[in-house]
């Protein structure tokens, strides 16, 4: 049976000083949950939030990670610098990478073979745009992302995946996918695993929806069947939505 994961992706929100600040709310409102639970936020965070964490059960998560081991890359973080933290996941493949920082399938898929040397787990992201979406695209533009973010990766290693499914134009806009849409792209989802690897693996993959998840439509969401968790951008921002959401 695969835990329900949701998890907080902060984007470029949140000093250190006031990331301490949700951590110390954040645990005050935790009871324990039977959900898996993560904040994925800036690096400037990761150290700050692990050491809050640490012995609640809340995980931590990076949401970028280069794919070298090491190098002349100015600005860039390496997969042994988050494990040396602690961290336990890491976003790849976000759709605000993949539009304004250049990501490619093929660094999102060397940044997942580098993820898997080490123990961190990646949230992988995946998604059409509006204009895919209206074309009739939407399938097409996901299963080619799979193909290729995933090419050469074992059996064994995805088992450990989580894959976000963000359609791009329910991000930040308030336009949620229905939770059918949601849910017809998340089935979509395991069955291409099931092609790609067999059933057993597919069965094991945490899959996610994104978009616009709050409060008020977390339930809906994950009352769906095919949806494993969210990955919820703004409305992980305050301990007392998020703690909501959890709390679905
Ligand atoms: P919002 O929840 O703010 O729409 O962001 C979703 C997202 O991009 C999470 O990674």
């Amino acid at each position: 049976m695969r835990v329900p994961f949701i998890a907080g992706n902060w984007k470029m929100f949140k000093t250190k000083a006031e990331a301490l600040e949700f951590a110390e709310e954040f645990k005050k409102l935790y009871k324990g949950t039977d959900v898996q639970t993560a904040i994925c936020a800036p690096f400037t965070d990761l150290e700050v939030l692990v050491a809050a964490f640490r012995g609640t059960g809340i995980q931590v998560g990076a949401q970028n990670v280069h794919f070298a081991d090491n190098g002349a890359y100015t600005g860039e973080i390496s997969a042994a610098m988050l494990e040396e933290i602690g961290v336990d996941f890491c976003i790849v493949g976000h759709s605000e990478r993949r539009q304004y920082f250049g990501e490619t399938d093929e660094t999102v898929n060397l940044k997942l073979k580098k993820l898997y040397e080490g123990s961190i787990r990646p949230i992988l992201c995946v998604g059409e745009s509006l204009e895919q979406r209206d074309a009739g695209k939407a399938t097409d533009i996901v299963k080619g992302q799979l193909l290729a973010d995933l090419e050469n990766i074992s059996a064994e290693n995805i088992r450990k995946l989580v894959i976000a499914y963000e359609p791009v134009w329910a991000i930040g806009t308030g336009r949620t996918a229905t939770p059918q849409q949601a849910e017809e792209m998340c089935a979509f989802i395991r069955n291409t695993l099931i092609d790609m690897y067999d059933e057993d693996t597919a069965d094991e993959v945490i899959i996610q929806y994104g978009g616009s998840v709050k409060p008020a439509n977390a339930t809906e969401i994950m009352n769906m069947d095919e949806i494993d968790g969210a990955l919820v951008g703004g409305a992980s921002l305050k301990a007392e939505d998020f703690m909501e959401i959890i709390d679905f």
